[in-house]
C-alpha cells in the first residue's frame, strides 16, 4: 500500500457502470432517510470515493479483511468522515457488520472481488507468481493460515482437490504430486520455488500456451487461504436479504467459481417458484428481485485499453422488487 493516498493510476472496475447501476437505489427524496450503500471490497475505495461524491447524502458503510485497505481507504476518504463506516472484517459477516452499523436494511450493495492492485504488487504479500517472496497470501494479514501452510501440510489429495476445483488446473494431479515429492526434500517456502515446480509438472507442449502455468496454481492457492469462495456464498445473500424495495447490488467477479456462485445467488431470487399450473400464481413463490443485467456484462475494450486488470470482470446487478409479506 502507498505511504500517501496516491492511487498509483488505479482506476475502478467498470466505474461508470457501477455507479450508473446503483444511482436509482441510492437517490431518495432529500426529505427521506439517508441512503446506505455497503461496500463489502473497500480495497483502495475508488468506488466507495466515487458513489460517496455522486450522493452528497449516501453513508457508506465500507468492508475489507486486509488491514491495509482499511488504513489507506480511511485517509483517501477522511473528506467524507461523517458520512462513513469503514470496517476491517471479512464480507462473510456482513450482516453482523450491518448490525453493529446499526443499518441493518440497505439501498446498496457493491461487491469488487478477488484481489487489490496493491495485494499483487507488493512483492512481500505472496500473492504474485512474478516475484520472489515468502508464500504468504493472506489479504487479512491477523489470520494463522498462510499458503505457505497449505502447500507444505495438505495431503496430496486435498491439494489436487483445490487446484482442480479453485484453479481449473488439468493437471493437479501431476502438480500436487510433484509439490509434494519437492516438499519432502525441503519445504517450499518461496513464490519462486512454487512456480518453479509448478512448471515442471505441467508437460511440455502445454507450458508453451496459454500464460504462465503457475497461474492456475496460484488462484487455487488464494482462494484456498483467503476462503474466498464461502465468503462469497455467506455474503452475498446477506447483501441480498438486507436489500430494501427498490435497492441494488452490483457484483464484480473475476474468475467463473466467482461469476458461477454470484449468478446461482441471484437467479435464485429472480425466478417465479410456484409449483407448475396453478391458475393464479401465489404472493409466497413470486421472485424478490429482478436482474438488471443480461447474463455477465464485460468490459469494453475502451476500458480494456485504459484498465488492463479489468480484463476478466464480469458484471451482474439485481433489483429487489417485493419484501416479505
Ligand atoms: C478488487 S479489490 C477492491 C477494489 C476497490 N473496489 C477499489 O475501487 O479500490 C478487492 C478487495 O476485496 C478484499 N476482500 C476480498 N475478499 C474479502 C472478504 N471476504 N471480505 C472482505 N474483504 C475482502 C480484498 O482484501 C481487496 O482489498
Amino acid at each position: 500500500m502507498q505511504d500517501d493516498v496516491g492511487t498509483g493510476g488505479h482506476v475502478p472496475v467498470l466505474l461508470e457502470r457501477v455507479l450508473e447501476l446503483l444511482e436509482p437505489a441510492l437517490s431518495r427524496p432529500a426529505a427521506g432517510p439517508a441512503p446506505v450503500v455497503v461496500d463489502a471490497n473497500l480495497g483502495l475505495g475508488g468506488h466507495s470515493e466515487a458513489l460517496l461524491a455522486a450522493h452528497p447524502g449516501l453513508h457508506l458503510i465500507g468492508i475489507d479483511r486486509d488491514p491495509f485497505a482499511i488504513d489507506f481507504a480511511t485517509r483517501r476518504l477522511a473528506p467524507y468522515a461523517d458520512r462513513t463506516t469503514l470496517v476491517h472484517a471479512s464480507s462473510a459477516d456482513l450482516a453482523e457488520v450491518l448490525d453493529r452499523a446499526g443499518r441493518p436494511v440497505i439501498d446498496g450493495a457493491l461487491f469488487d472481488l478477488g484481489v487489490s492492485s496493491p495485494q499483487l504488487d507488493e512483492a512481500e504479500r505472496g500473492f504474485a507468481y512474478s516475484y520472489d517472496a515468502p508464500l504468504d497470501m493472506r489479504m487479512d494479514t491477523s489470520q494463522e493460515l498462510t499458503a505457505g501452510q497449505v502447500v507444505n501440510t495438505y495431503s496430496t489429495a486435498e491439494l489436487t482437490r483445490i487446484l482442480r476445483v479453485y484453479g481449473e488446473e488439468k493437471f493437479a494431479p501431476r502438480v500436487a504430486g510433484l509439490i509434494t515429492k519437492e516438499r519432502a526434500k525441503e519445504a517450499i517456502t518461496s513464490t519462486k520455488r512454487l512456480a518453479d515446480i509448478v512448471r515442471e509438472a505441467i508437460p511440455a507442449a502445454t507450458r508453451r500456451t496459454g500464460g504462465n502455468p503457475a497461474k492456475r496454481t496460484f488462484q487455487a492457492l488464494r482462494i484456498e487461504v483467503n476462503a474466498e469462495l464461502s465468503a462469497l456464498e455467506a455474503a452475498l445473500p446477506a447483501a441480498l436479504d438486507a436489500l430494501a424495495l427498490g435497492g441494488r447490488v452490483v457484483v464484480l467477479s473475476y474468475h467463473s467459481l466467482e461469476d458461477r456462485l454470484t449468478k446461482q445467488a441471484l437467479t435464485a431470487r429472480t425466478k417465479d417458484t410456484s409449483p407448475p399450473g396453478l391458475p393464479v400464481p401465489l404472493p409466497a413463490h413470486q421472485p424478490r428481485f429482478r436482474l438488471l443485467t443480461r447474463g455477465a456484462e464485460l468490459p469494453s475494450d475502451e476500458e480494456l485499453a485504459r484498465n488492463p486488470r479489468a480484463a476478466s470482470a464480469r458484471l451482474r446487478a439485481a433489483e429487489r422488487i417485493r419484501v416479505d409479506d
